[in-house]
């Protein structure tokens, strides 16, 4: 049998989240082949040279490695406050690209990165929503469109991050958007693929008529001079008639939870209520219990590796992408509207052309 070509992958960000990637890409998907990496960090390339095959050249700048690398693709995942502008010199340097999510920090900058990337429609551009590639959330959407919960009304998450007293997450909030867009933007964008938004919406530009949100500093008061929370919840109406009710929080005790909840005029489905990691009951003096997953990375495991694959086939065979770049703009442009819900204490409103009316706006 003739060897099929393999893409040639670039990483850029060697941290938490791509030293998971670049293994995934690297050993796990047949399709692909890693050529370069970049970090800014000596750490992080030394963790390359001593995971990765040795023939992956190492970068510190990333336009060098775009320019020099041969690579196709490359798959970005440093902090999100880096996202925008390493994808806009990715693309002009035509190369497809995997981005973390979320776009970007901000709105404006999610916008620009969406207008540059539809200058260049032969370079494929996907933010990574991984939580769309798991096999349990892949069955619930396929019910959905086979119209087994009859017509959706209500989406529950309850997102928590086992709590890290380190306090990683409070340097990492000035770069991340948040809790609200850093966490919530996965559940918003489940709750918009779910529901099949913008299509399913009266009016398809407007598919939020209004969101309210509420945050604490439970553990961590220093975030409140950042005007963030470790725990927050809320409420979003979309336009087609399913309220969103979601919880997030980054101080879980027990570990990684991802519970998420459809409820349909025919069926009410649950995904992972009981956030068990395998099938183990283990009877002890604490009692019968089960033991949970400690990361969203141990959790959605299988659907990292998933992305990847699917990217890699759609740049190979020029197939459409699973998820938009106007996908992930809505879902950022509606975690946004939660920041700005939780900093002023009020409802948040959308106009019918779906821009956010700043709440002083819709108090006068
Ligand atoms: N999908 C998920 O469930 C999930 C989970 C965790 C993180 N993330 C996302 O992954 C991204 C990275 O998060 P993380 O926790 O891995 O962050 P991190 O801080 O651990 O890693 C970021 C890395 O990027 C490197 N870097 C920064 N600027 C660079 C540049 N200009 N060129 C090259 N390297 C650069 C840093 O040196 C660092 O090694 C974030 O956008 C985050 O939202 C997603």
């Amino acid at each position: 049998m003739a060897e099929q070509r393999k893409l040639r992958v670039a990483l850029v960000g060697l941290g938490r989240m791509g030293q998971i990637h670049a293994k995934n890409y690297a050993f796990l998907v047949p399709r692909a082949e890693v050529v370069a990496v970049c970090d800014v960090r000596d750490a992080s390339l030394e963790w390359a040279k001593e995971n990765l095959n040795p023939a992956v050249q190492t970068f510190k700048d990333a336009e060098d490695m775009f320019k020099n690398s041969g690579a196709e693709a490359v798959l970005i995942a440093t902090e999100t406050s880096k996202h925008a502008p390493l994808t806009e010199l990715a693309i002009s340097n035509g190369l497809h690209v995997l981005l973390e999510k979320p776009i970007a920090v901000d709105i404006e900058s999610s916008r620009r990165v969406v207008e540059h990337s539809q200058k260049y429609p032969h370079i494929k551009t996907m933010v990574a929503f991984n939580r769309r590639f798991d096999e349990s959330n892949l069955a619930l959407k396929a019910a959905i469109d086979a119209g087994d919960l009859g017509k959706i009304h209500l989406f529950r998450a309850w997102t928590a991050d086992v709590y890290d007293p380190s306090g990683f997450f409070i340097n990492f909030s000035k770069s991340s958007g948040g809790l609200f867009t850093d966490v919530g933007v996965h559940d918003v964008d489940l709750a918009r693929w779910f529901t099949n938004m913008p299509s399913s919406c009266p009016n398809p530009k407007q598919e939020v008529s209004k969101v309210f949100a509420v945050g604490q500093q439970v553990r961590h008061p220093e975030l409140r001079e950042l005007q963030d929370a470790d725990n927050g919840d809320c409420i979003i109406e979309f336009t087609n008639g399913t309220t969103a009710v979601l919880h997030f929080s980054r101080t879980g005790r027990n570990g990684s939870e991802t519970f998420i909840e459809v409820c349909g005029t025919e069926q009410r489905v649950a995904v992972n209520p009981g956030a068990e990691k395998n099938k183990l009951q283990i009877r002890d003096k604490h009692g019968v219990r089960t033991e949970c997953h400690q990361t969203v990375m141990d959790r959605f495991k299988d659907a990292f590796i998933r992305e990847l694959q699917v990217f890699t086939d759609c740049v190979l065979d020029d197939t459409p992408l699973p998820v938009s770049l106007e996908d992930a703009l809505q879902a950022s442009k509606v975690c946004y509207a939660l920041t700005l819900s939780f900093r002023s204490g009020q409802p948040v409103y959308f106009d019918e052309n779906g821009n956010i009316i700043p709440p002083s706006a819709a108090n006068k």
